[in-house]
């Protein structure tokens, strides 16, 4: 019996309208997207700047409602926040005043779990993110991308049954952005989850993905969906950038990106 891979986030026909209160207007940011995001893939997501990439991960959040259709996980409407969905911000979202191993305990704090446990926990995925040595320093001490490896390793320790980034490594100089993708395919290797990535390059996407989704401009609607058939052996830097499979799947993307009408 051959396994069927169900999808654990389902999108169907949404629509997502920012609403301004104040100045009664209304901005829509994504219109009539359906998309599976199906168990254990790693699915990107790109798009132009405003094409309402964070707008959807706001959805799948639970932090806004679709105007029309909607989102399930593991087939149940999604209605609320949960901790079953960690979020990876570009930003650096860790509290200052904490050190790094405090920061990716927190929030085994808020689940009330003890705190020699969930230091044993913390150190653990500290060890996985290879920040072993960082534990005891405080964020401001840390290099950018080491911030975000803190990030990732946060979001892992809460075990969420997804993990969704926002364009997690786009304020980070451009050597060091790729050593974190190579980092955060070691560690998905490692420890298996659905993730959603959402990045506005190409390359990134195509790199790190089973299946990249193209939206078009805002208002964002689904352009294309294509499956990235290149072996998680060959997701390194060094031989890739050559490789013909590479080449041509990051071309046709880049097309569907630039050309998004047709
Ligand atoms: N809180 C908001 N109120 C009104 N419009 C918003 C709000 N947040 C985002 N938008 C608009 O919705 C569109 C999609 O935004 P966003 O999801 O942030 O795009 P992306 O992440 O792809 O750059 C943009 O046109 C943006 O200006
Ligand atoms: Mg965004």
């Amino acid at each position: 019996m051959t396994a069927i891979r169900e999808p654990k986030i389902s999108i169907n026909g949404v629509t997502l309208v920012h609403v301004n209160e104040e100045r009664r207007q209304e901005h829509l940011a994504v219109e009539d997207l359906s998309l599976d995001i199906v168990e254990g893939e790693f699915l990107c997501v790109v798009g132009p700047s405003g094409c309402g990439k964070s707008t959807l991960i706001s959805a799948i959040a639970g932090f806004m409602k679709p105007r029309t259709g909607g989102i399930t996980m593991n087939g149940r409407a999604i209605e609320k926040p949960g901790a079953d969905r960690g979020v990876v911000f570009q930003e650096y979202a860790l509290l200052p005043w904490k050190t790094v191993l405090d920061n990716v305990a927190i929030g085994l704090k808020y689940r009330g779990i003890a705190k020699p446990e969930r230091e044993r926990v913390a150190r653990e995925y500290l060890a996985m993110a290879r920040l072993s040595d960082a534990a005891e320093k405080y964020p401001h001490e840390l290099s950018g991308g080491m911030r975000q490896r803190v990030a990732v390793a946060r979001t892992l320790a809460n075990t969420p049954e997804i993990m969704m980034m926002d364009e997690p490594f786009a304020a980070v100089d451009a050597q060091t952005r790729l050593t974190l993708q190579e980092e955060l395919l070691r560690v998905w290797d490692e420890h298996p989850i659905t993730v959603l990535f959402i990045t506005h390059s190409v390359e990134e996407a195509v790199f790190l993905a089973d299946r990249v989704a193209v939206l078009t401009p805002g208002p964002g609607r689904l352009r294309e969906l294509v499956q990235i058939d290149i072996p998680r052996e060959a997701r390194h830097w060094d031989t890739i950038s050559t490789d013909t499979r590479f080449l041509k799947l990051r071309d046709h993307v880049m097309k569907l990106v630039r050309n998004p009408s047709r």
